[in-house]
């Protein structure tokens, strides 16, 4: 039983390696990979966006995971084959060189022509590259109205080599695919994307190129958890502090409610600093904490009327607090009025003003 098994494993490995060495063409003779399959060759172009692994707002960056097909004819492998499509190494064939011009580290396109990836070949001679990429790219950021940004991340591919009468490049029917959950982790939504053509000229030459950008919604859910609502809550406490008769625990509470607004508003800077420019997230965290400031305010000049009365009229201290409460008494309707306005005002602006500006396409 146990020798059978062990038969059928090395028939199988035997197999199945003969089948690798079958698949695996070598190029016909007198090929010469080094020269362009035409002399005006047009390289076609689709990708499919796999993962969006992060976006990064400070780094301005983003990085994803990306399959690239290129397609092009090089009529000098087009066979009569049984099969439909041959393959062969790369290493053995022409393969245009092309770049993600705005990628960060050096080249991952050529770089995954180095493994062991390998073109398909058709019968007419429709070569098929399919190559797996997982890389950072750049993404200008205009951040003004963070958090309610919307950003066009752009991805270029070009030709690296060739210039372009020699090679231009074409998005392919199909130009870009957006998996399903390609965007499930990141903190942004895919709003639409657009594919145009372009050049980019150098002192060399002006070479062919691709470009599609993503335009990209931020999630507004992990700033309210992280930002909105302790803000709020923090206001709130300053507010009730206006019930509070007792000075020393009013005092406590609204220093320990003034360090956690500007413990909140750190973890919200070190997420949101981004150069020398306020952002809408900045103008919440300003107002919030000059709210209980001037709860801390307030109790001050609540505490000096009190000190001069007592001195001046010598009175209980019961009957003091009850005269001084005045301020106390306006503060506690107006206070939260006002800031219920502000927050309100707030989120109007944001949700209806700054989502106009882009008409979803
Ligand atoms: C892509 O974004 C760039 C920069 O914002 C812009 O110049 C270009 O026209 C955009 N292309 C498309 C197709 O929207
Ligand atoms: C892109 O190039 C192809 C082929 O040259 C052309 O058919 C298409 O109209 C071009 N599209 C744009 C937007 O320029």
């Amino acid at each position: 039983m146990k020798a059978l098994l062990a038969f059928e494993v090395f028939l199988c490995l035997t197999l199945c390696s003969a089948r690798t060495a079958r698949d695996q063409q070598q190029a016909p003779s007198g090929y010469d990979k080094y020269e362009r399959p035409a002399a005006s060759i047009e390289v076609g172009v689709g990708i499919s966006v796999r993962n969006l692994e992060y976006v990064s707002t400070v780094d301005r960056k983003y990085k994803c995971q990306l399959l690239v097909r290129t397609t092009w004819i090089d009529e000098r492998l087009a066979h009569t084959s049984k099969e439909e499509y041959l393959s062969y190494p790369v290493d053995q064939v022409w393969i245009p060189d092309v770049i993600f011009e705005n990628e960060l580290n050096p080249s991952q396109l050529r770089g995954a022509l180095r493994d062991d990836s390998k073109i398909r070949v058709g019968r007419s001679g429709m070569v098929h590259l399919n190559q797996r990429v997982s890389a950072e790219f750049a993404c200008p950021m205009d951040l003004q109205n963070f958090p309610y940004d919307i950003q066009k991340c752009p991805l270029i591919i070009t030709s690296w080599t060739a210039s372009l009468p020699q090679l231009q490049l074409m998005w392919n029917p199909q130009p870009v695919v957006v998996y399903k959950h390609a965007f499930s982790v990141s903190d942004f939504a895919l709003r639409s994307f657009e594919t145009e053509n372009c050049t980019s000229t150098t002192p060399i030459g002006v070479y062919s190129c691709l470009q599609v950008n993503l335009t990209l919604k931020r999630m507004i859910t992990p700033y309210v958890i992280r930002l909105y609502a302790p803000m709020i809550v923090c206001v709130v406490v300053a507010s009730l502090s206006f019930w509070i008769q007792c000075s020393p625990v009013r005092i406590v509470v609204l220093m320990i409610d003034l360090l956690g607004a500007a413990a909140i508003e750190q973890v919200a800077a070190h997420t949101s600093t981004f150069g020398d420019y306020t952002t809408y997230i900045d103008i919440f965290s300003g107002v919030s904490i000059a709210f209980v400031l001037l709860s801390l305010l307030e109790f001050v000049v609540v505490q000096s009327i009190f000190k001069r009365e007592l001195m001046s009229e010598k009175l209980h201290s019961m009957m003091n607090d009850i005269r001084s409460n005045g301020l106390d008494i306006t503060c506690r309707i107006i206070m939260p009025l006002l800031y219920a306005f502000f927050v309100t005002a707030y989120f109007a602006v944001a949700f209806f003003l700054l989502d106009d500006e882009y008409p979803p396409s």
